[in-house]
């Protein structure tokens, strides 16, 4: 487990080679959104993940890669690394600092480590079955969540307002919001670690790609955290998801949300 952890802080690395130069510089980017929305990708992402993909084939060339610029490359073994190079490359494209590199590594059943790096303030979160620790400079810090059990007490985060356009997920977030302490949008994967961190407590998504959520899991859990999808189960799968400081009010959320209202 620890090499695999020191392996992927090492790709980590990698990646933010590519990515710091072209933070808050002007790149250009690629829209790669197919309906009319703004889904950008820059050389910042490619390159990164280009980076990170040539290390796993020299070093494990029997993993398989999984990531969101350059698809899947199966594998000959049960591992696989699944990469987002940025998460949250509308917030990078306009020089914000909630976006980071996240890499996991699958065993075949499940997620065992998860890496996200901020490589502009130098902060790498990690978890894994052993805890989640941050790292920044020469300072590590071991997280846990924090205790704030009640809905009524917390603030819901989420990373976009249009991801709640659908009449389905509008109700089901409209059921949840007006019982939460407040609602703060956009975060993307720095949230669920600052989750993790013990600074927020709640954070509910819905759009989700695989690559976003499978570093959050050992992250989050390793932490203490719940990361689910709306009904409470498992996260893999990505779509919606919740990610709650405890139980208590993991259970209070699933409940609001009714998801999906009507069975189907
Ligand atoms: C995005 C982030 C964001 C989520 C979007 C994703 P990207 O990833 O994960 O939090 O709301 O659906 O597309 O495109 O910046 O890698
Ligand atoms: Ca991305």
């Amino acid at each position: 487990m620890r090499e695999f952890i020191e392996f992927a802080v090492h790709l980590a690395d990698l990646a933010g080679e590519q990515i710091l130069p072209r933070f808050r510089v002007a790149i250009g980017l690629e829209n790669k959104s197919k309906d009319g929305g703004f889904d950008p990708v820059t050389v910042a992402d490619r390159e990164a993940e280009a980076a990170i993909r040539r290390e796993i084939r020299r070093v494990y060339p029997d993993h398989g890669i999984l990531g969101e610029e350059h698809g899947l490359t199966a594998g000959t073994s049960s591992y696989t690394w699944v990469i987002d190079p940025i998460d949250g490359t509308r917030a990078f494209v306009l020089g914000q600092l909630h976006w980071g590199t996240l890499i996991a590594l699958n065993d075949g059943t499940a997620p065992i480590v998860g890496i996200m790096r901020q490589p502009y303030t130098g902060e790498t979160f990690i978890g894994s079955t052993a805890g989640t620790e941050l790292r920044r400079g020469n300072s590590t810090t071991r997280l846990s969540v924090r205790a704030t059990s009640r809905l009524a007490d917390v603030t819901v985060c989420a990373t976009d307002p249009t991801m709640f356009a659908g009449p389905a997920h509008q109700q089901a977030f409209q059921r949840l919001a007006p019982r939460a302490r407040a609602v703060r949008f956009g975060g993307d994967c720095y949230t669920p670690c600052l989750v993790a961190a013990g600074c927020a407590d709640l954070v509910v998504e819905a759009g989700l790609k695989t690559w976003d959520v499978q570093a959050l899991i050992p992250i989050v859990q390793g932490a203490g955290g719940v990361i689910t999808d709306w009904r409470g189960g498992p996260a893999e799968r990505a779509g919606e998801v919740i990610i709650a400081g405890n139980r208590e009010l993991h259970a209070e959320v699933v409940a609001a949300l009714a998801w999906p209202l009507v069975p189907g």
